[in-house]
Parts: C-alpha cells; structure tokens; sequence
C-alpha cells in the first residue's frame, strides 16, 4: 500500500503526488483563515482531522492526462476539498452526527447554528478561489453543487415507486456529482484534450457511486475506530441505504421483524445494537458488496481508451482500493 491509499503506485507519480497533496494541505488550511480566531478555528476544525483527501487526490491524478500538476491545479483541487467539507459540516446537522473524522463534528462540539455558518463559510472560501479559475469552472462547480444539494434534499423526502432506483440517483447526485468534477477539473484545467476530460469525468462519477456504496456498508460493517463515524448514523436516522434497502425488498418471512424495525428512525441503543448484528449477518450485506464491485469494474472499464501508463495504473488501483475499504 502507497502512502496515499492507493495498492499501486509508480514511485515518481508518488512522489508528484505526496508533493501535490502537501502543497493542497498548506494551502487549505492557510486560506480558510478567518477574520477572528473563533472563525478560524471552526473552519480549520475538520481540514485538520484528517479525511482521505479523495477529491483532491483525484484532481492531481487526472492532471497527469494533460500537462500536470499546476498553480491552477492546485487550486482546483483546494476548491474540491473545501466544497466536500462545507457539506460535511452541514450534512452531520441533517444526520444529527456526533463524530466525523475521528474528532465530535462541529455540531456537536459547538452547536447546528455554528456547524451551518461555517459550511456556509467554507462555501464563500471555495467560490473565492474558483473566481481565479475562470467562468467555465464556475459554472461546472455551480451545476455540481446543484446536483449534490438536489440529492440531499432528495434523500430527505424520499421518492415514489423503486426505492432502491431512487437511491442510487441520489447517490450519483450526492456524491457522484463532486468526484465527477475533481476528476474534470484536474484533467481540464490540466490541459487534456475534451475526449479525455470526458472520460474522466464519467470515471469520476462511477467512482464516486461505487465509493458511497462502500460507504453506506461501511456504516454498518464496520466499528467506529476505522471509519471515523459512528456506525449505524442511517439507521439512527432511518435514511435507507443499499443494505437496508436489499432487506427491505426481501420476501423472506424471517426478515419480517427487521423490515419493520428498519422502516423508521431507531432510537434505542440497545435496538441499533441488535438492529446491525442482524444486518452483519444478512446476506443483504453480501449482495451490497457484490453491487459495488460491479459499479467499480464498470468504472475501471471506462478507462479502457485511455493511455496506458502509471497515471491510469493508480486509478484502476483506486478502484481496487475502495473495494478494499469495504471487505
Ligand atoms: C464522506 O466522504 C461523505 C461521502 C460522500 C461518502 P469521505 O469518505 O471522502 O470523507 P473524508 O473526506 O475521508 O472524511
Ligand atoms: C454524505 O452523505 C454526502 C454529502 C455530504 C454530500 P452521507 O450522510 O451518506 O455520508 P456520511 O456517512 O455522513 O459521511
Ligand atoms: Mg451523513
Ligand atoms: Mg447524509
């Protein structure tokens, strides 16, 4: 395993990468200072917790499709982390989360009202910098930002009729929308020719489908000491997610019970407790994982007209990786 999480790594594209990303780090968190300490010290909060920095990971890599890593480059991948964490913050006060990234999030540290403003801050600091990327990456990031916030709010009020068609709409919205564009920016604003940005846009979102799948079963798979979440958020929150759904369709009279437990929000602990053993047992938890292995071969596929060489290398071994993260 590479230092950056990726199984395959070429040696020099690790080295431009861990620089790249090093470059990102500094840069982040030097420009969401705030006008008082108390600003920047919410804003900073979560950057310095940690995360996987997948977003931006993703824009250094597409870059090598064209000329590279950039001033430009950077920045565009700064814009993609800062957007991720605004809706972090905001997404932890619609799922009531007390832990994000191994640290309590920022509504439970300090409060919704806090944790809301400064998402809206980190927003301001991301257009801020995207301005210098031209009116094109403004609009891409806009129409971006509208199909993550339609999923958002679409995951809240639910959708008529095949429910779990409705959800993998709002996860390609939710979270396909902004690897889609970390992937486009880094290859666009690196100077790949159109054919290619498309194609790496397209991973992008795949990606980004089979990486929330990973996700969700993560949320009940496993224990809070790897994800940096607590497990069984959803299920808290009654929010369907790919497990919960598969039972749901199951006609299995023996799931009757936990059907009708998964059918609303779950309060008791101790009924969470029960709720994800069964869920651990169920082969629901099996057909999720063969679901998202099929998203993340469909994504290494559409790499297939790209240039051989360690840039797509390290993308099929992403791919790999997200598999990985969920076993
Ligand atoms: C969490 O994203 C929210 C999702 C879209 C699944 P990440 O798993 O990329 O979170 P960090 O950045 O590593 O904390
Ligand atoms: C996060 O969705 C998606 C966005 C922030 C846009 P989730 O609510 O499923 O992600 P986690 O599990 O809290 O990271
Ligand atoms: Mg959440
Ligand atoms: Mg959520």
């Amino acid at each position: 395993m590479s230092t950056l999480g990726i199984p395959h790594l070429a040696p020099e594209l690790e080295s431009a990468l861990v620089a790249g990303l090093g470059e990102v780090e500094e840069f982040l968190v030097s420009h969401v200072e705030g006008e008082y300490p108390f600003i920047t010290e919410a804003s900073r909060h979560l950057a310095l917790a940690g995360g996987k920095r997948l977003r931006p990971l993703l824009t250094l890599l597409s870059s090598q499709f064209g000329k590279g890593i950039s001033e430009d480059v950077i920045k565009a991948a700064v814009v993609v982390e800062l957007t991720h964490l605004a809706t972090l913050y905001h997404d932890d006060v619609m799922d009531e989360a007390p832990l994000r990234r191994g640290v309590p999030s920022a509504n439970a540290r300090w409060d919704n009202t806090i944790a809301i403003l400064t998402g809206d801050f980190l927003f301001a600091k991301a257009s801020d910098l995207l301005a210098d990327l031209g009116p094109e990456a403004v609009r891409i990031q806009a129409r971006t930002f509208e199909r993550l916030v339609t999923g958002q709010i679409m995951e809240t009020v639910g959708g008529e009729g095949d429910q779990l068609a409705h959800y993998l709409k709002v996860v390609a919205d939710k979270t396909g929308s902004l690897i889609a564009t970390s992937a486009r920016f880094g290859s666009m604003i690196g100077g790949a020719s159109p054919e290619v940005v498309d194609v790496l846009t397209s991973f992008g979102e795949q990606i980004g489908v089979a990486f929330q799948l990973a996700d969700d079963v993560i949320d009940i798979a496993s224990e809070s000491g790897v994800s940096g979440k607590t497990p069984g958020t959803d299920l808290r929150e009654g929010v369907p997610t790919l497990v919960t759904l598969h039972v749901m369709s199951s006609t299995n009279p023996a799931d009757s019970q936990l059907k009708s437990l998964l059918s609303k929000p779950i309060e008791d602990e101790q009924v969470i407790k029960e709720v994800l053993a069964a869920l651990r047992a169920h082969p629901a938890l099996e057909v999720s994982r063969n679901q998202l292995h099929e998203y993340s071969n469909g994504a290494k596929k559409s790499l297939d007209s790209l240039p051989d060489g360690p840039a797509k290398a390290a993308l099929v071994s992403l791919c790999d990786a997200i598999i990985e993260r969920s076993a």
